[in-house]
């Protein structure tokens, strides 16, 4: 009985977290709750991935966050009602004071999600992670097989993959694992192998994204970015493959892409809108160096440096941002954006009712 209460606890928590962001998104409401935040907490990498401008020389900028500055960002997050802060980057194992960031996120009460490629953990930095509250550590790997995996990541890494997937998946407080795979034209022959690979190693979450040069990757040079994209011929073969891999994986229980976002994939490369994008009312966006937008197709410059994130998403300044959102007709079909999107699009709620509540629970941690 009690599980039953804390069942339709959990339900009614979603319907009321639903409600709120539907009337900031298609309402005009001031924002009374920003369920997930992406922080891009530094933006430094390690790694020398082919469709990635993070690493790539440029002008110096501003000066990244400092620890009191992201921490800084816990009143605003209570205040939301936050339930889910995402780290990424950059490669965020490479700020030292990581674990601090992720267990004052935890004590706000949020879970704590983390992008990486992994290639600094080792066993003690999963356990500092881990024991600091990390909830899920999402792993990047976009090729099943070490040459491949080098060809697209630039770097040597799949056994630093594997062997991290391991440390995070043992000791007492394992957590779980998940594997993120851009997919392009370098291994879009590789998607099913990869689904296979996800199962052998025990994640509970496999998700594929089209390479696109949207958001933090539209900084890249179109001639670094053009070889990678899939061409027109070949979205059938690659949209069939995505259908038998993302079936496989939700047999074997492995959390995936939502059928719609596959069976939309070419919308990445189409200048289509399909559905309602949630940004600036379900999710916000912080940069290495605090500016907060919805998407990073849109924004000015609200710091979190200059107003708390509360009073920022309340402004009228981000209702204009929002309001662009509302208006936007570029093809974005990137995971981060389109399936929280998918998620909170009535229609699709309806129908996936149970499918939600499974993966709300697993990524509410
Ligand atoms: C920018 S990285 C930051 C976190 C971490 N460094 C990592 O690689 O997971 C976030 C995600 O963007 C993906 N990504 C990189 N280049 C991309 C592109 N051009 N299009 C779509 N996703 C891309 C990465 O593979 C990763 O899953
Ligand atoms: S995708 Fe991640 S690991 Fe690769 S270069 Fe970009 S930030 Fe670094």
């Amino acid at each position: 009985m009690a599980g039953l209460g804390t069942k339709l606890k959990a339900v009614f928590a979603m319907a009321n977290t639903f409600a709120r962001v539907w009337t900031t998104r298609h309402l005009g409401a001031t924002p009374s709750v920003i369920p997930f935040v992406y922080l891009d907490i530094t933006d430094r990498c390690n790694s020398r991935c082919r469709s990635c401008s993070i690493w790539r020389p440029r002008e110096p900028g501003p000066a990244e966050l400092t620890t009191e500055e992201i921490l800084g960002l816990v009143p605003s997050l209570r205040a939301l009602r936050t339930q889910i802060v995402s780290i990424g980057g950059g490669e965020p194992l490479l700020r030292t004071d990581l674990e601090t960031c992720v267990s004052a996120f935890r004590e706000a009460g949020c879970a704590v999600h983390m992008n990486t490629n992994a290639l600094a953990i080792d066993e003690a930095r999963a356990t500092s992670l881990t024991e600091a509250g990390l909830s899920v550590a999402y792993i990047s790997c976009d090729h099943p097989d070490p040459d491949g995996y080098r060809e697209v990541r630039g770097v040597d890494g799949l056994d630093r993959v594997v062997s991290a997937i391991a440390h995070f998946q043992s000791g007492p407080k394992a957590i779980p694992v998940g594997i993120n795979m851009v997919v392009s034209r370098l291994n879009q022959d590789a998607i099913e192998r990869m689904a296979e690979r996800c199962i052998e190693w025990g994640v509970v979450k496999a998700q594929f994204i089209p390479v696109h040069g949207l958001l933090r990757h539209r900084s890249i040079d179109r001639r670094s970015i053009e070889p990678l994209l899939p061409q027109t011929k070949d979205l059938p073969t690659i949209k069939a493959a995505l259908r038998r891999a993302t079936r496989r994986l939700r047999h074997s229980g492995i959390e995936t892409n939502s059928e719609y976002f596959i069976d939309l994939f070419e919308r990445a490369y189409e200048p289509v809108r399909t559905i309602p994008c949630m940004a600036g009312s379900l999710f916000v966006m912080i940069n290495p160096f605090g500016d907060v937008v919805p998407c990073y197709q849109y924004g000015g410059r609200l710091s979190i440096r200059g107003m708390p994130l509360e009073e920022i998403v309340r402004s009228e300044a981000f209702r204009k941002q929002r309001h662009c959102v509302a208006e936007c007709s570029i093809a974005c079909w990137d995971s981060g954006s389109a399936e929280p999107s998918i998620r909170f699009h009535l229609p699709y709620l309806l129908r996936h009712p149970i499918q939600i509540y499974q993966e709300a629970r697993l990524h509410l941690g």
